[in-house]
């Protein structure tokens, strides 16, 4: 039997870490082989363009294509190395964020073109989307004032403006309104808990589990 590639995705401060957590927990007890992953920094070479991409460089401001080419060489290099081996031997991968991030991010967020954006996930998946997208939906102050609480403060990203994050949150109602099928909006909003059982019953459904 093939694996299943499940993704995360939702603004900063979501909840998407705790819940992939809880979601890998439930999963295992019900034997299934799950590996837990994440883009940036899935592999050891992504881990390296994760701290360039999160670190904030003062007088060397990241252009914005150049941002778009490096998420794209950790997707490239993380597809092959993490999530085809993975998939073929039949696991179930929990994936925190995707091609939808690039999607909301460098396109919604950043205004760069969409067709170079679609181009490029393209490449870099080699056309390989993921079963089911989990899309938390929390309001983007929210969020911002949760990753606030955690005091580890703001990486590059974070720190850009409300209104980037607002698009960025746009880009998500877009993407899950125009692929129904693959994107299922969560309420990131109630307790943990029942964030949870929420996905737990998505997965059930649409996974057969
Ligand atoms: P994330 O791991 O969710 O950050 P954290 O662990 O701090 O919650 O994501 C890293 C950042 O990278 C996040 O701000 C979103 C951004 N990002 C993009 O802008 N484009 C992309 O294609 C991806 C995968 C992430």
């Amino acid at each position: 039997m093939g694996g299943k590639l499940i993704v995360f995705e939702g603004v900063e401060g979501c909840g998407k870490t705790s819940q992939m957590q809880l979601c890998c927990e439930w999963l295992q007890n019900l034997g299934v082989f799950v590996v837990v992953t994440r883009e940036p920094g899935g592999t050891e070479l992504g881990l390296h363009l994760r701290r360039l991409l999160l670190e904030k460089v003062e007088n060397e401001p990241i252009a914005e294509v150049t941002e778009l080419l490096l998420y794209a060489a950790d997707r490239s290099h993380h597809v092959e190395q993490e999530l085809k081996p993975n998939l073929a031997d039949g696991k179930y991968i929990l994936c925190d964020r995707y091609t939808d991030s690039t999607t909301a991010y460098q396109g919604y967020g950043r205004g760069l073109n969409m067709s170079l954006i679609n181009q490029l996930n393209l490449i870099a998946t080699g056309g390989l989307e993921s079963d089911l997208t989990i899309w938390l939906d929390v309001d983007v102050e929210v969020g911002l004032a949760r990753k606030k609480g955690d005091g580890v403060g703001f990486d590059r990203i974070e720190q850009e403006t409300i209104a980037f994050h607002r698009r960025v949150q746009q880009g998500y109602a877009e993407l899950a309104a125009s692929h129904p099928a693959r994107i299922v909006r969560v309420d990131g909003t109630l307790s943990q808990a029942a964030v949870q059982q929420v996905i737990q019953g998505i997965l059930r459904e649409k996974l057969e589990l």
